[in-house]
């Protein structure tokens, strides 16, 4: 399948069209971003890290009863997809306090917290990617009831199995962001990427921050956090 015109371009990926109308190819970009864009710098081999990772859990998932966007992995940087209208609600799973939620209501980063949380964020990067509910969901048309029920089951079903088989490769799941897709025929399914730029993964023993904290809080080491998170869940 060959890439046609290009349909999108966002702050870490492409999306291109294909011969065929209900396919994309997305490529991966190693240009990063952080707080709506005011932070701008680039993670050296990214792109084929968020790729490879991405597709490597959708893969999992697909296995496990999640419908996803993947077809086939192309090259280090590139995956064909279902083409799908992107549903404009960013879906946070939170296992543990950390980020915007520790800000927000005082609690300490690394807390387990009682009940795992689920939030939505409006998809507008000129209004902030704003928090909003159900309500403001419905109001705003941004997805019927039963379409929001179908998503925030995949959400958590999604949580139980990312977890668990991050555990196995000594990685704790702090908190994640998905994005489901509507298919022609207005099936949901999960979408964009799972990759170190859209989760917090903390080392199991250590609690070493693994992911793309490390670029937004000036840590350093950006590329081996990256790299080891290839290594742990593909082994190469
Ligand atoms: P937050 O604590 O900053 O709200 O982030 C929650 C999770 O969502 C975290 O795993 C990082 C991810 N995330 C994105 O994927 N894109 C974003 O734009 C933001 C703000 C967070």
């Amino acid at each position: 399948m060959k890439k046609t015109v290009q349909l999108y371009e966002g702050k870490a990926k492409k999306v291109y069209a294909t011969e065929d109308e209900n396919l994309c190819i997305v490529s991966y970009k190693d240009d990063a971003t952080a707080f709506n864009g005011l932070k701008k710098g680039t993670i050296e081999g990214k792109g084929a890290v968020n790729n490879v990772v991405s597709n490597h859990l959708m893969r999992m998932l697909e296995q496990n009863g999640i419908p996803t966007h993947l077809v086939e992995e192309l090259n280090d940087r590139e995956t064909l997809v279902k083409k799908v209208s992107i549903v404009p609600l960013e879906v946070i799973i939170r296992n543990i306090a950390a980020g915007s939620l520790s800000k927000r209501l005082g609690l300490p980063e690394g807390e387990k917290l009682k009940k795992t949380v689920l939030e939505y964020c409006y998809k507008d990067d000129d209004l902030g990617d704003p928090l909003v509910n159900e309500y403001h969901i419905a109001a705003l048309g941004i997805a019927d009831d039963e379409e929001l029920a179908t998503i925030a089951a995949y959400s958590f079903k999604i949580n139980d199995l990312l977890s668990a088989y991050l555990k196995d490769a000594g990685i704790e799941l702090i908190d994640y962001k998905i994005e489901f897709g509507r298919t022609a025929d207005g099936t949901i399914i999960l979408a964009d990427e799972i990759s170190p730029d859209t989760c917090r993964f903390w080392d199991s023993k250590t609690g070493k921050k693994l992911d793309k904290d490390r670029f937004r809080r000036d840590l350093g080491g950006v590329e081996d956090a990256y790299d080891e998170i290839r290594k742990r869940l593909l082994g190469k």
